[in-house]
């Protein structure tokens, strides 16, 4: 007898495992199944993000931060260490506890809110229908659910010229879990993973080159904080080379030699270990035949309507699967909205107030719209901007370096985007990331009393210099 379910979730990542959780609090019978197996053989939810991303990624860069300061930070605060040593292994483990624990935590919440979770592949036969292959090779089985949702995320780009070996050339997750520092790393993209990985090794000893393929260094982000990204990643000996075309990374005697052409010149390198992270693609392998109707765009992510829908009525996609940014918490976002749709509410995404962070050292966050992006669009704008290195708390952590800039509307003051390259940027987004979805005006934020001692009042003197009235720094600008 088949099971039959009100919803059936493919995918356990931060879209699916979450989407699953509203779903049951709302009181629908609910399945997830994920395919994920682990390094010790045994299934586990949490998707990339806590297997082999954003977790795993964020241990890795603060035990690496934690040596890297006891190296060459300590001794300015008076704590001198003598023969500091890496011991890999036990950071290698930490980050995989880290990571047992939080995937177990899933099971823990499913059984809590009644969940039934399942390892396997999943693959949709037919609208309404499941078949899952078990990850531990068992016989597959049948599911019967009124609505699908697909969560299958996405899954590196592979490189013709560059193809992953799991040895030499290795894709991010291969790259969290070395268990030797390669000696020289090389990185293919100079995009976020390739700067925090690129981080996590140079602070551990690796001698770092990150070639990237356009001119622009972090298009991404506005670019003043670019600017100011770049000179800090050289003065910590990151390499990054712009404009760099990868013709082929070959591997003969454990190095790889990688040949690429720059300026109209053929260059090559020789690394112990090459890490390729030139982005994610749409994750949709075996999960149906073309012939279910389910419409992709041109790149292979799941089309979708305003409500999540796909082509086939009662089948849905969120997350990495759909497109858009390529984040934990805009997939977990749109997994609650979806699941109150589900449930007859009325939900949305807010797609303009989505916070972007990227964990270097200093960290960089921002949230609206780059000035890049408002010139383009020609709205008229006032800009404010305030140094870290005139905070005295930034001063206490030894962490001076960078800097918060507001984007607001001339006319009516409105946030159009914040901007912050520095210490813990990635927590004093959030103060942002609630104006813009208050719609709030720089005044507000300019009004708003910020703790003292505290990086936060970096943020407020920024809002404060929009009007050219910030109190510990002396603005160009006449105040009004
Ligand atoms: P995923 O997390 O990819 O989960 C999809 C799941 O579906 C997987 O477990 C997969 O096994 C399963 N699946 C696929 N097909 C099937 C099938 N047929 N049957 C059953 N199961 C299936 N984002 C951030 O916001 N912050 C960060 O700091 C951050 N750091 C990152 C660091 C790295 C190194 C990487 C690679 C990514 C990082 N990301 C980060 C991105 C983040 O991991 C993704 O945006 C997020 O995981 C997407 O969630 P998802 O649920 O859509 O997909
Ligand atoms: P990315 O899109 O951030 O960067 C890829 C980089 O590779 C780009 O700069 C691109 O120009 C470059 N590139 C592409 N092809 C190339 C080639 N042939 N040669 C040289 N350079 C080339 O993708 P990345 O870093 O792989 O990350 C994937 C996704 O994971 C991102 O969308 C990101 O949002 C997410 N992520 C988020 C993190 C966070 O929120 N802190 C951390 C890590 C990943």
């Amino acid at each position: 007898m088949e099971k039959t379910y009100d919803i059936a979730i493919i995918g356990g990542g931060p879209a699916g495992y979450v989407a699953a959780i509203r779903c049951a609090q709302l009181g629908m019978k609910t399945t997830c199944v994920d395919a994920w197996v682990s390094n010790d053989g045994k299934g586990a939810f949490g998707g990339t993000c806590l297997n082999a991303g954003c977790i795993p990624s964020k241990a890795m860069l603060e035990s690496s931060e934690v040596f890297y300061r006891a190296q060459h930070e300590f001794s300015r605060h008076g704590v001198n260490l003598k023969g500091v040593e890496l011991d890999l292994a036990q950071m290698q483990k930490r980050r995989a506890e880290i990571v047992n624990g939080s995937t177990n935590g899933i099971v823990t919440l499913f059984k809590g809110y009644g969940v039934d979770g399942y390892y396997g592949m999943a693959s949709i036969p037919a609208p309404g229908q499941i078949t899952i292959t078990p990850s531990d090779g068992k016989t597959a089985m049948q599911l019967r659910a009124n609505k699908i949702v697909i969560a299958s995320g996405s899954t590196p780009i592979e490189l013709k010229g560059a193809a992953f070996d799991g040895k030499h050339i290795v894709d991010s997750w291969r790259a969290l879990e070395f268990t030797e520092v390669p000696k020289k790393l090389g990185v293919i993209g100079a995009g976020v993973i390739g700067l925090e990985l690129g981080s996590v090794w140079a602070r551990l000893g690796s001698e770092v080159v990150i070639l990237e393929a356009m001119e622009q260094f972090l298009a991404i982000a506005d670019q003043q904080v670019a600017k100011e990204a770049a000179r800090q990643y050289k003065k910590q000996g990151l390499d990054i080379r712009l404009g760099c075309k990868l013709q082929s990374a070959k591997t003969a005697r454990n190095k790889v030699r990688v040949e690429y052409t720059t300026a109209g010149k053929n260059e090559s390198l020789e690394f112990d270990t090459l890490i390729v992270a030139v982005g994610r693609r749409p994750y949709t392998d075996g999960l149906f035949a073309p012939e279910l109707g389910i419409k992709l765009d041109e790149r292979g992510f799941i089309s979708v309507d305003r409500h999540y829908q796909t082509s086939v009525p009662g089948i849905y996609a969120i997350g990495d699967v759909i497109g858009g940014q390529m984040l934990a918490h805009k997939a977990s976002e749109e997994g609650v909205a979806l699941a109150e749709i589900l449930a007859g509410q009325k939900s949305h995404v807010n797609y303009n107030a989505v916070p972007s962070v990227i964990y270097t050292t200093p960290e960089i966050a921002w949230v609206g719209q780059t000035e890049e992006q408002v010139k383009a669009a020609g709205i008229a704008y006032r800009t404010g901007t305030f140094p870290f290195a005139a905070n005295g708390r930034a001063k206490a952590l030894e962490q001076p370096a960078g800097m918060v800039k507001f984007i607001a509307d001339e006319k009516s003051d409105r946030i159009l985007g914040v901007h912050m390259i520095g210490p813990y940027v990635s927590e004093l987004i959030a103060e942002m990331v609630l104006a813009i979805e208050f719609e709030a005006s720089s005044e507000d934020i300019a009004r708003t009393m910020h703790a003292h001692p505290s990086l936060s009042e970096v943020v407020h003197e920024a809002a404060l210099a929009v009007d050219g009235r910030p109190i510990h720094f002396v603005a160009r600008r006449k105040p009004v």
